[in-house]
């Protein structure tokens, strides 16, 4: 159901991979919701996923960038004012990506060069997005940025490994600019801290199916899926959060407040019980 709350509205999307990823629902929903949208990823992603596809469905161009790289974000940016024939309100961060766990290599024996490719691509890719709109003065008044996060910035999970202390960083992040850009120009910027959710990013991760399982019976509401997320994402880009700023907000059915479940307990006591 569709309620216009981003009509008038024109927002840059990062990181829809194929219909699985975060970005592409929420993509999705903000184009049912009146706005009009910029699509990106990396040319790689661009060739090797299926955004193209996506760009169809939301009648929206896609514009290659690094989220790396300052002269991609620059282009990036400089086209997408072309293409809306001026300033933007929205932007969605939803890039992550280790090298370290995609080879699967643990946290205790790291490789330092993909851990700052670690931090680049998750974490310092957030900042260079804003520090570039703020310096092209590319956002509205009242604009909203929102990067995508994970409990692992604030508790270990096992596995999770390097993008743990990246999530960390980009929480940081959302505050520390948080400050200045609201201060100057009323631009929120807040993260989102999302269930575990099976997409390409999500199954790289070790044990994803028993993580999804755990997560779901500790949560009093269940595991929150990645259409759920696109549903927080649009409240956040609309102006029913105008005054929501420097906030790490949890939408994960409730898990990151949990300690121990009924339905947690009762598996513990069935595998307690098989084990000799
Ligand atoms: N899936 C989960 O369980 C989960 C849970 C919490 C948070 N998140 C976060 O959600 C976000 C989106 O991930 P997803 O689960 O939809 O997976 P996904 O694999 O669909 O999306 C990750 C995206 O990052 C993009 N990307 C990687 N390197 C990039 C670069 N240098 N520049 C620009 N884009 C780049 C990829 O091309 C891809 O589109 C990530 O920040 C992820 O950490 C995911």
């Amino acid at each position: 159901m569709a309620y216009n709350l981003l009509r008038d509205k024109k927002g840059m999307i990062f990181g829809a991979l194929n219909d699985k990823s975060i970005a592409w629902k929420v993509a999705v929903r903000a184009h049912e919701e009146g706005a009009r949208l910029v699509l990106t990823n990396t040319p790689v992603a661009i060739r090797m996923g299926e955004i193209n596809q996506l760009s169809g469905i939301c009648n929206a161009p896609v514009i290659p960038a690094d989220a790396t790289q300052i002269a991609d974000l620059e282009n990036l940016v400089n086209k997408s004012m072309e293409h809306f024939g001026g300033q933007f309100d929205f932007i969605l961060h939803s890039i992550g990506m280790s090298p370290n766990v995609r080879k699967g290599i643990p946290y205790d024996d790291i490789n330092y060069e993909y851990y700052l490719k670690t931090l680049d691509i998750s974490a310092l890719s957030f900042h260079k997005v804003i520090q570039v709109c703020r310096k092209l003065d590319a956002l509205n008044e009242w604009g909203s940025i929102v990067a995508l996060s994970y409990v692992a910035a604030q508790r270990t999970l096992f596995g999770y490994n390097d993008m743990a202390d990246a999530k960390a960083v980009l929480e940081s992040i959302a505050r520390s600019f948080g400050y200045i850009y609201g201060r100057e120009k009323r631009i929120r910027i807040n993260t989102v801290s999302q269930s575990p959710t099976m997409t390409t990013a999500g199954s790289g991760v070790k044990g994803m199916d028993s993580l999804i399982d755990f997560t779901e019976r500790m949560s009093p509401l269940g595991n929150a899926d990645a259409d759920d997320c696109a549903d927080f994402c649009i409240i956040m880009f609309s102006d029913l959060t105008r005054k929501v700023t420097m906030q790490n907000l949890y939408h994960d059915g409730g898990f990151s407040s949990m300690g121990m479940s009924e339905k947690a307990m009762n598996q513990y006591d069935k595998s307690f019980r098989e084990c000799p």
